[in-house]
């Protein structure tokens, strides 16, 4: 496997293509596929054991392309399966996502931070691990909120809808309410909700809010790990392709609404 060959990322559905947008924006050269397992989505309230199957068998999916790394653009995915995905292939280079609590903790001022993500997210011993660890050392204080439905609204393309609007102001005022300047998007969908949650936080308050969204951190880290790798598609024009266990017309719409861009996509059978 070399340059030439593709970069894999994948996401519960539609929510990581917040991150592709950063992949794309940074490595315009390279040839990027993206897997949506929309038949499977949400992951946030699934059990972990199902989540790592999902993972591996779209990993294995994507691996059949000859992939040279593999972006895992999924919280929940990254915190159940990304050991299991670098287990099974301890070669290749493998970027997740976390939530963002090490910058967080670095911008707050008030030190009462506000972690939007999944149940599963919420609840993985990486997350709280590492929420310890930053306390222990910062003694900034990190609120979790489970955001139980907003993902699935992104799924079905309601990014301004009443039900979605309602859904966070429940999530994200009484955030604010306990003191948090800062708001970690724990999952790669909530970012197409982004002005909904502004605007919440418009209404509940004048104070400053800063939004941890970590879509450019992870575009970031693929970047120096291929570089690293010498595994960088340097020249040539890049290209893009979808697939997804949902169905072909949901995502060729969300790529088109979301991103602009029109890739080919193909529906796969949900074993993937
Ligand atoms: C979900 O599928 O429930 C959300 C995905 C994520 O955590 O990024």
């Amino acid at each position: 496997m070399g340059a030439e060959a593709p970069i894999g990322i994948f996401d519960s559905g539609i929510g990581g293509l917040s991150v592709l947008k950063y992949i794309h924006a940074c490595l315009p050269n390279e040839q990027l596929l993206y897997f949506a397992d929309s038949g499977f989505a949400p992951y946030g309230g699934r059990p972990e054991e199902e989540i790592v199957a999902r993972s591996l068998a779209i990993a294995e999916f994507l691996m059949q392309y000859g992939t040279k790394a593999l972006v895992v653009a999924c919280n929940t995915a990254t915190a159940a399966a990304i050991r299991a995905i670098r287990e099974r292939y301890p070669t290749l280079p493998v970027v997740g996502v976390e939530p963002g609590l090490k910058p967080a903790a670095a911008l707050t001022k008030t030190g009462t931070v506000g972690v939007m993500a999944t149940k599963g997210t919420l609840a993985s011993t990486k997350f709280n691990l590492l929420r310890e660890q930053i306390t222990a050392a910062s003694n900034v204080v990190f609120i979790p909120q489970p955001c139980i439905g907003l993902a699935d609204q992104v799924e079905k393309g309601e990014l301004h809808s009443a039900t979605t609007a309602t859904l966070v102001r429940g999530y994200v005022a009484p955030l604010i309410e306990q003191g948090a300047d800062t708001l970690v998007l724990g999952c790669t969908h909530y970012p197409f909700v982004q002005p909904l949650i502004e605007e919440v936080i418009a209404h509940v308050t004048s104070r400053p809010i800063t939004i941890v969204d970590t879509g450019e951190p992870v575009a970031r880290q693929l970047v120096r790990l291929l570089t690293e790798k010498k595994l960088l598609r340097l020249e040539g024009s890049g290209t893009m392709s979808g697939f997804t266990t949902g169905s072909q017309s949901a995502l060729q719409t969300a790529f088109a609404k979301l991103l602009g861009l029109h890739p080919p996509v193909m529906q796969i059978a949900t074993s993937a």
